[in-house]
Order: structure tokens, then C-alpha cells, then sequence
């Protein structure tokens, strides 16, 4: 089952879709309409709007959004950006095709970037830190802010899992210089496909839309200040679009929905022996898309994952740096598995190995999320409840939870 979003599909998004049908209309390439009414536009008006941010560059997904946004940021060859061992495969690629170095550091049990790590690791080469905002929840944002600050470093926010999210009252993807988001279908608002970036910073914007659209400077003016560049063609389409700007629209609902059956949920399980929820650094911030639980003990976690069918955080391949083979084969020095990298970066040796980051190894085998919101098998929150739960079924899904954590028969 997908996230949040789209289950509060409806009329509003039906509606967008057959206006778009209707018009046929082809949205940047249209260079005899400039646009002004075309759904890309719209929705990147909106989403500036609603997250307050000055520019908002839509995509066709949170990974084209991750690879605009480091492009926009200048970084490249000869760059290190320091990214956390928990993560979505996209956050380690995008940097490396950009021809940068990921350098990964650990992560605490926020299930996000441990700043004590990020700080061990910054080099003179690091350019960037990069928070990636897992299941929902803000990473340590002032902790990060200092460290940036203090070492002139770029904050490049992945927040793909936690969009509306926010930090003391800031949106996530407004904290650093640039902030990237999915709109996949497994994302808290969702157009099946699509993404966007977020940044105050004129010039990353222009660079940004430039490499997302063939080169072109913002909404295919043939003029602009900034850099000149040679693109790719990664836009949002007009029907994603149309879609996105109606969950946009429910963005606020859907949280609220969401945070409610966290809420009832976590009360439900009240406390366990042996098990605590996860640290969350902004209890207010957070989604609410799953509640994460982490076990003292990694069997024990193991055991409660295999008795719900779901899986714990390690099990997790691709949001795990050790579950990535093409990753462990990269760092060993196989070129071949990233595409026109040339060879000769030089990520640490066996800086991807499993075993690299043995605190986040530590975590992520001893944590088990529970579904709230985002229902993925694959993500590890297979086992739980979503914003169409009713209250007995989220009471029933807790009390499975403690009888498994307790060892008893589950009914
Ligand atoms: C943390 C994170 N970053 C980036 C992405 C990439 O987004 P997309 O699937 O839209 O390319 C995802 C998607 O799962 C993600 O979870």
C-alpha cells in the first residue's frame, strides 16, 4: 500500500487531470505561450507559497530534484558531501553522478545524521551536508546549521520522506540552501511521479532549472543572470503536475490525519520493556507517517519483525549504505557501477562496506517501524495501520505489537 497522499485522492485531482486533457497543452515547450497558466507553473507558485520559499522548481522525481539541486549548488568533481548511512539509495547516487564524493557518516538514534559523526568527517574537500529527513521525522537541523556555519559548508535537506514536515516551526526545505522532495506514490502527498526543489537562492535556482531543462534559463526566458549550461530534460509533466497542485491543496489534512492515528497508535502501546520509541529532535515537526521503535536488543527486534511479516530498518536494502552492492562494489574501486564516473574519486577505502558504520548498523538492526501513514514492506513498514484505519483497528494493530514485543500468542 502507497502513503498517505494517495488515499485522499478525489475530485479535486480528478478534475486537474481532465482540465489538462482538455487543453492539451504542453507546457515549457509551448515557446509560443509563455506559460503563465500552465499547471507546472501553478503548482510551483503554490508549493513556493506553502513551504515559503522564494523559487520552487518542479521535476519528475525526488531523485531528478536531488541531482538539479546539487547542480544548482555548484557541486562536482573534486566535492565531498557528507551523507548519512541511512538513506534512500538516490540521496549516495545522485551525488555521485554528479561526480562528487558521498562521504557517509552515522546516524544516532533519531534515525538521522549524528552531527558529532558529520563534524568527525569534514575534510577540506567537504562542500555540503547532506540531512536526509528518514520516515517522517527532521534531523537535527541546529546542530547541523552550526556545523555548517561554523566550516562554510552548504545544507542540502533530502526530505522526500517528510514532506510538510518542519524544525522549530520552519518547513523542511527551507533550513539550508536548497531542499529536495518526492512526490512518489509511497510520499505523504504524491502525483505517482514527480518532485521539486526548493531554494531562496536566486542563483541555484537559476543553475538548477537550467540543468533540469535543456539549458534554458528560467521558464525559457532567453536571458538571465547566471551561469550558462548545458542540461538534461528532467520536468515535471503538466498532468503529474495537475495532480500535485490538488495534493498540495490536502497537504494540511493529510498530516493532520496522519499525526492523529500516530498518535492513538503510539498510545495504544503505551510503554515496553526493552523497546523505546525513536529520539525525535522536533516532536512538533514531525509527520507522523510512521512511529519507529528501537529495540534494546537486535534478536529481539529480529523476532517481533518476523512474527508481524515486516522486516527491521537493516533488513531494508536499498535505504541501508551496506544493502547496496553497486555501492560496496563502487568503493572497492569498481567504476563500471556509476555510470560516466571517471575514474580516480576517491571515496575512503571500504568507506561502503557494511560494518563501515557500526553505531548506524547498531540502529538500524534493533529498529522496527510501524506503519501510520506510509505503508511499504520494502522501506521496513510493512506492519501497521493507515489514515483510513478506524479506531479499533489501530487499537487491534497495538496490541499485536505489545504481544509480540512481550512474546505472547498474537490473537
Ligand atoms: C530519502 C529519499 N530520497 C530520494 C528519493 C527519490 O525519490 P524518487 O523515487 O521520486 O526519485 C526517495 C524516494 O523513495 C527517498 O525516500
Amino acid at each position: 500500500m502507497p502513503g498517505p497522499g494517495y488515499r485522499f485522492f478525489g475530485d479535486e485531482e480528478r478534475a486537474n487531470v481532465m482540465a489538462v486533457l482538455d487543453r492539451w497543452y504542453a507546457g515549457r515547450e509551448a515557446f509560443d505561450d509563455p506559460g503563465e497558466g500552465e499547471w507546472v507553473r501553478r503548482f510551483e507558485r503554490a508549493a513556493a507559497e506553502r513551504f515559503g520559499a522564494a523559487h520552487c522548481l518542479g521535476v519528475n522525481s525526488g531523485t531528478s530534484a536531488l541531482v538539479a539541486a546539487l547542480v544548482g549548488l555548484g557541486i562536482g568533481p573534486g566535492d565531498e558531501v557528507i551523507v548519512p548511512g541511512y538513506m534512500f539509495v538516490a540521496s549516495i547516487a545522485a551525488v555521485l553522478h554528479c561526480g562528487a564524493d558521498a562521504v557517509l557518516a552515522e546516524i544516532d538514534e533519531s534515525l538521522t545524521l549524528d552531527p558529532a559523526d558529520v563534524r568527525a568527517r569534514i575534510t577540506p574537500r567537504t562542500r555540503a551536508i547532506m540531512p536526509v529527513h528518514m520516515l517522517g521525522a527532521p534531523s537535527d537541523m541546529d546542530a547541523l546549521r552550526a556545523l555548517a556555519d561554523e566550516h562554510g559548508l552548504l545544507l542540502l535537506e533530502d526530505c522526500a520522506q517528510s514532506a510538510g514536515g518542519s524544525h522549530r516551526g520552519r518547513p523542511l526545505g527551507t533550513l539550508g540552501s536548497a531542499g529536495t522532495f518526492s512526490l512518489n506514490h509511497y510520499k505523504v502527498i504524491t502525483s505517482l511521479q514527480g518532485g521539486f526543489v526548493l531554494t531562496d537562492d536566486p542563483l541555484v535556482f537559476q543553475r538548477a532549472y537550467s540543468f533540469h531543462d535543456q539549458g534554458w534559463f528560467p521558464y525559457r526566458q532567453d536571458s538571465g543572470r547566471g551561469d550558462l549550461l548545458l542540461g538534461m530534460n528532467l520536468g515535471l509533466g503538466e498532468l503529474h503536475a495537475a495532480v500535485a497542485l490538488a495534493q498540495l491543496g490536502k497537504l494540511d489534512r493529510v498530516l493532520g490525519r496522519v499525526r492523529d492515528v500516530k498518535q492513538r497508535l503510539v498510545r495504544a502501546v503505551g510503554d515496553l520493556p526493552g523497546v523505546r520509541r525513536r529520539h525525535l529532535h522536533d516532536p512538533e515537526g514531525e509527520c507522523g507517517t510512521t512511529a519507529v521503535y528501537v529495540f534494546d536488543d537486535a534478536a529481539h527486534a529480529r523476532d517481533v519483525a518476523a512474527r508481524l511479516g515486516t522486516r527491521t530498518l537493516l533488513d531494508s536494502p536499498t535505504h541501508y549504505y551496506g544493502g547496496l552492492p553497486a555501492l560496496t562494489a563502487f568503493g572497492r574501486g569498481d567504476r563500471s557501477t556509476v555510470p560516466f564516473r571517471a575514474p580516480g574519486g576517491r571515496p575512503a577505502p571500504h568507506a561502503f562496506e557494511p560494518g563501515a558504520l557500526p553505531r548506524t548498523d547498531s540502529v538500524l538492526a534493533r529498529s522496527l517501524a510501524l506503519a501510520t501513514g506510509v505503508s511499504d514492506s520494502y522501506l521496513g513498514p510493512g506492519f501497521g495501520v493507515h489514515p483510513g484505519s478506524s479506531d479499533a483497528e489501530i487499537d487491534r494493530a497495538a496490541d499485536t505489537f505489545r504481544r509480540a514485543v512481550k512474546g505472547e500468542a498474537l490473537t
